[in-house]
């Protein structure tokens, strides 16, 4: 979704701002747009399309500046254009803004302004926002920060907004609600700052930042130490914090596209979300295992161990991938803890009339940390007295803040908008949770808990073992480009990986794709099956294997084509299916870490070959900030 940059201090704004506007790509969006502010004038220039659209468009102009802000937007009112792109400008021209998130009351100010004799260039409701700012300064002859703050208490909605005024050249003012904004604060003190809706245009300038609250709005004044007050104008304290970003895993590393790049970083994702949690993982690494006294170290479970253990229910919220991590989870959950477990769609979840106690734990998962429906959903538990528990990537991140406590998946910043190391992360997670409160809770007894942590800390070899089969998949890949429908089926442990497999292909290669339990198949499906329908089948070795090979058998009767993702050796499903892809034999709560790997692999490859554009699909965001 949307992304903000700004700048301010002793450099030339203009590529610090397009230097982090390619750093925000991957949030998807379809226009941009940067401000940049000078001792002669206030430069504005935008284009709609891409980064290097709107580069093209500032070519030859003053581009001169040591403050500016920037902004990549992903349209929600009025359609992608030059016009509607941000920075928006006030009537006098003075200000400029740039904003993330959704004013929802912006058509009736838009009126009230219009009839106060107030003109609107574009469709959007940040517009909006910028004149109303105007206004207010005017109408109460107030300084610009008195003039911010009577426009956010009139507004309805979301919010992360930066703005520049024309006659303040030392000076940017930015808020938030709703919307993550993080500043960075540069190594010398009080001549360089960064602002940023994530820290991946930060990162690379400096390591301090300051995560803006709600409802909290800053100005950043040159050579003064930075001042953030609320929106009843009452002083809150700055809190910097430390970041560590690795910057290799923002960059392609030689590889064509990020996704791909981060489906092959996942052994070492997996590793890095294991070390220092998991003993058998540092004995593997051979590192001094850290004062790991149980075979699973996790802080948050040492911490809130009394919520854990005597919850009543867990309940998890998720939406996306992420959702289909949690449906994992509450299998893990259910096995080794023998709890009861719920998994939520957090966009429902937080619209219904949900049952929650103050015995529930409800986990929230989520790669960015910013998804607008799941933070609202666990605001909801919260102020049901529910205790939150956040398994989250992005370090820092809203849900991660707003959660009682947590666990980071640690597999360092995922920027392809199809989630793949992030999956792998969670489940990582979730299975390490649900083995370390199954022991501690007396269900997992000591030879079985060291067995399956031993299993666990094998997956990432494993994995490296899959994608060994990159190019076997590309050629599969070939033969189904063809396909405008595809059918994921899979049982039990398995069923989420068909899910999250076809969601994959829907996601990136845009062909109609859905994920099934197998045995649905017969009760709907099964009516759509002919040569044209291309239907994978997750038939690793566990329980339901019999049962899955006779739904093959169903399929092939009726002259579907199969693909197959079986356990190494496997001659039954080989057999029956078209294309087999072969993983590694582990335990049956691991296989999805084995499972889902060629299915990323398969949707990347398809997707190539048909020439869309795989990290930035169409109409997607990575970070789902607005509802
Ligand atoms: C995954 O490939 C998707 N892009 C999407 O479903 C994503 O998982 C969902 O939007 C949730 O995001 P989150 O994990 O950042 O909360």
């Amino acid at each position: 979704m949307c992304g903000i940059v700004g700048y301010i201090g002793t450099k030339q704004a203009y590529p610090i701002l397009i230097n982090g506007l390619h750093r925000l790509e991957y949030r998807g969006y379809d226009s941009a747009g940067v401000a940049l502010l000078n001792d002669k004038s206030l430069n504005v220039y935008k284009a709609k399309g891409k980064v290097s659209d709107l580069e093209e468009a500032a070519k030859d102009k003053d581009c001169g500046g040591v403050l500016g802000i920037a902004h990549t937007r992903w349209a929600t009112h009025g359609e992608p254009s030059v016009t509607n792109a941000h920075p928006h400008e006030s009537e006098s021209g003075n200000l400029a803004l740039v904003h993330n998130g959704i004013i929802e009351n912006y058509a009736i100010l838009r009126e009230q302004l219009q009839a106060k004799g107030y003109h609107f260039q574009s469709a959007t409701d940040t517009e909006v926002l910028v004149q109303l700012i105007e206004y207010y300064e005017n109408k109460h002859q107030c300084d610009i920060i008195s003039a911010v703050r009577y426009a956010l208490n009139k507004v309805i909605g979301a919010y992360a907004i930066v703005l520049i005024d024309k006659r303040q050249p030392k000076t940017l003012i930015a808020a938030r609600k709703s919307s993550p904004l993080v500043i960075g604060i540069g190594n010398e003190e009080n001549t360089e700052f960064f602002i940023a809706s994530d820290a991946s245009p930060i990162a690379e300038y400096t390591s301090h930042v300051v995560y803006i609250d709600d409802e909290q709005i800053v100005k950043i004044e040159l050579g003064k130490e930075m001042e953030i007050s609320t929106l009843q104008a009452e002083h809150v304290d700055v809190d910097v914090t430390e970041i560590d970003v690795d910057l290799n895993m923002l960059d392609k590393g030689g590889f064509p596209h990020f996704m791909l790049k981060e489906i092959f970083d996942q052994p070492k994702c997996l590793e890095d979300c294991m070390r220092g949690r998991l003993e058998a993982m540092d004995k593997r690494l051979k590192i001094e295992p850290e004062n790991i006294q149980y075979g699973i170290n996790l802080s948050a479970v040492k911490q809130y161990r009394a919520q854990l253990m005597n919850a009543h229910r867990f309940i998890i919220v998720a939406c996306g991938t992420s959702w289909h991590a949690g449906l994992i989870g509450k299998q893990l959950f259910e096995t080794f803890c023998k709890i009861p477990v719920q998994v939520e769609y957090a966009s429902e979840f937080r619209y219904r009339k949900p049952v929650i106690k103050e015995d529930d734990v409800v986990f929230a998962i989520s790669q960015s940390g910013e998804t607008a429906d799941t933070l609202a959903a666990i605001e909801l538990a919260r102020s049901k007295g529910a205790f939150v528990f956040g398994i989250v990537n992005a370090v820092g991140s809203s849900i991660a803040r707003n959660s009682n406590t947590g666990t980071y998946i640690h597999v360092g910043p995922e920027i392809g908008v199809a989630s793949t190391k992030a999956f792998t992360g969670q489940l990582t997670v979730l299975t390490m949770l649900a083995l370390t409160l199954g022991h501690e809770k007396g269900f997992l007894s000591d030879a079985d808990f060291s067995h399956y942590t031993e299993e666990l800390s094998k997956i990432p070899s494993m994995i490296s073992k899959v994608l060994k089969q990159n190019e076997k998949i590309a050629e599969i890949a070939k033969t189904f480009t063809y396909a405008h429908n595809f059918l994921y089926l899979g049982r039990g442990w398995n069923f989420p990986v068909a899910l999250e497999g076809a969601l994959k292909l829907k996601e990136i290669s845009y062909i109609h794709a859905e994920g099934y339990p197998a045995a649905e198949m017969k009760h709907g499906p099964i009516a759509l099956i002919d040569a044209d329908m291309p239907v994978l089948f997750v038939a690793t070795h566990h329980q339901e294997y019999q049962k899955i090979v006779s739904n093959m058998e169903e399929v092939k009767a009726r002259g579907g084509r199969i693909i197959a993702v079986v356990t190494e050796g496997d001659e039954q499903v080989s057999e029956i299916a078209d294309q087999v892809i072969e993983v590694p034999q582990t335990l049956n709560f691991l296989a999805p870490l084995l499972s889902v790997i060629p299915l990323q692999m398969l949707a990347y490859h398809v997707a190539v070959l048909k020439g869309l554009n795989v990290d930035m699909p169409r109409n997607l965001a990575k970070s789902v900030t607005v509802e």
